[in-house]
């Protein structure tokens, strides 16, 4: 697929204010800090078109971005910091969970993951509720660029096992580095290939 255009939208803590729901929607979540902007970026070739930092929680509103006039890639605030209060967490449960169970036109989560760490509970919590709201989601395997591609691998398969005790059928994967630019084919062709182009 070629990005001839990616342009901001909205920024918003409602399903009601996001921009009219006409078109496929990608979302991306993850654990605060795991990359989601940054992929967002650079799958979009556009530096900056989602705020990144270092620390975690950059990304606190639901982001719309709208891609070739076709289709919508949303950035999500993500879960699991530890430095947040009750009250911010039952805020972000309260929003997140009304737009991926709301949202009509959203056709797929990618749902990141950390590549460098064994297997999450907070991830794996987060994926079986998506699976009890029977909510479309691939996973995305981040930051492959900070280690060797057999280590990457190693702990994709340990997730994939440690999903398989519960789940009959294992989602498609992508491995990703916003960084080194790797994944980029392979999730823009997923994404072509959903769309029906
Ligand atoms: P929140 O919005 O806070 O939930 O974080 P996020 O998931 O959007 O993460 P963000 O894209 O802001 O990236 C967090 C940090 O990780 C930044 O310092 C990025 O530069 C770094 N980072 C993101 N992706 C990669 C990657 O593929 N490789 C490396 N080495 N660093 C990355
Ligand atoms: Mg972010």
């Amino acid at each position: 697929m070629h990005i001839r255009d990616a342009r901001f939208l909205t920024s918003n803590t409602e399903v009601a204010k996001c921009p009219p729901a006409a078109l496929p929607e990608y979302a991306f979540i993850g654990r605060s800090n795991v990359g989601k902007s940054s992929l967002i970026n650079m799958l979009t070739n556009r530096t900056g078109l989602a705020k990144t930092s270092s620390l975690p929680g950059k990304t606190q509103l639901i982001n719309h971005f709208i891609i070739n006039d076709q289709w919508y890639l949303v950035d999500l605030p993500g879960y699991g910091y530890a430095r947040v209060s009750k009250e911010s967490r039952a805020k972000w449960r309260k929003m997140i969970w009304a737009y991926l169970s709301k949202r009509e036109n959203l056709t797929c989560v990618f749902v990141l993951i950390d590549s460098r760490l064994p297997p999450q509970p907070v991830d794996l919590e987060f994926i079986s509720e998506l699976g009890e709201r029977g909510v479309p989601f691939v996973l995305a395997f981040t930051k492959a660029d900070k280690q060797s591609a057999g280590k990457t691998q190693q702990n994709v398969d340990g997730f994939l096992a440690k999903m398989s005790e519960t789940w009959d059928e294992l989602p498609r994967w992508f491995i990703t580095s916003a960084s080194a630019r790797e994944g980029r084919d392979a999730v823009l062709a997923f994404i072509d290939e959903v769309n029906g182009q």
